[in-house]
């Protein structure tokens, strides 16, 4: 049997929702697996030099991890991985990987686990849940983990008025730097801070109160830790609230960012390429659509 899975790219935190928010784009990876004597991974489609093809891939960790969690022997897995979400970018490829491969494990068993147990074994291989549960949910996915490991997710509409550009630089980020250089402690001030906007966040996105978007989508708990790893990113984030953007994030550790438009994307998608490549950097940006579905067995042959 051989089984096809789409998983959606993922920007996490959307400002102030560190390690909580994330949002599904409609820009997918594709793994493509049957059951096989060893371990063999082919990369079709666009390049993407570096990644592991053995049994160290991310991938097929998450289908091994599907067959131990289903108390399966493991005894090898042919993938074929299509990554179109480029990697190190902050834009869920590592979260897409491990889902990928628990989704598609899941499917090679006939499904013996629960989507809950699925995220619950993802966020602890991602160490964090909001790429994860945004990845298999699909849409803005807010996420919770349990002190037990288990997670917590509850996906809520997005105004469908609004557009997300996300501008993407010509450089990578590893999320376990941009991990390192935050506090272990923050002050109240700025907690309290935090637990302001994301509640605004969410608040106006359920009532469609566009214009409190500006206020919501500021962060205090990691992005100003983060600037100094993206020098650029002020001027961008200028640039594009300029251009018309309600507000410009870091996207998940980064480097990409984030921006949430209430009207015509294209200028705010220029203004941020241009403020970047200002700063010396080149990079594209373009506008996606919400995904809604998450992570999806698309069929099988056998
Ligand atoms: N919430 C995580 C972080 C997302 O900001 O470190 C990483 O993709």
């Amino acid at each position: 049997m051989r089984v096809r899975v789409r998983v959606p790219a993922t920007s996490a935190n959307l400002g102030p929702g560190f390690d909580a928010l994330g949002l599904a784009l409609a820009l997918y990876n594709e793994v493509s697996a049957s059951e096989a004597d060893g371990v063999s991974v082919t990369l079709p489609g666009p390049s993407v030099g570096g990644l592991p093809t053995g049994s160290d891939n991310l991938v097929v960790r998450g289908v091994r991890m599907a067959y131990e969690a289903a108390a399966r022997t493991f005894k090898g897995v042919a993938l074929a991985c299509v990554n179109r979400i480029p990697p190190a970018r902050g834009l869920g490829s590592s979260a897409a990987a491990w889902v990928g491969g628990l989704v598609a494990g899941n499917a090679l068993l006939g499904g013996p686990l629960s989507r809950d147990a699925l995220l619950a074994l993802a966020a602890r291989a991602e160490g964090h849940p909001d790429n994860v549960a945004a990845a298999l949910c699909g849409g803005l996915t807010v996420s919770c983990a349990e002190s037990d490991g288990r997670v917590i997710a509850v996906s809520v509409p997005v105004p469908a008025a609004l557009r997300w550009v996300v501008l993407v630089p010509e450089l990578t980020n590893a999320t376990a730097e941009a991990r390192a250089v935050l506090p272990d402690a923050v002050s109240r001030a700025d907690a309290v801070f935090n637990v302001q906007r994301v509640a605004l966040l969410l608040a106006a996105l359920q009532a469609q109160r566009m214009p409190a978007l500006a206020a919501a989508l500021v962060d205090r708990l990691h992005q100003p830790y983060r600037q100094r790893l993206f020098p650029w990113m002020p001027a961008v984030v200028d640039a594009a609230r300029g251009a018309g953007a309600l507000g410009c994030v870091l996207s998940g550790a980064g480097p990409s960012l984030l921006a949430a438009v209430n009207g015509e994307p294209e200028p705010v998608a220029r203004a941020m390429e241009n403020a970047l490549a200002n700063a010396g950097i080149p990079g594209a940006a373009r506008a996606f659509a919400v995904d809604t579905e998450g992570a999806l067995v698309l069929g099988d042959a056998r």
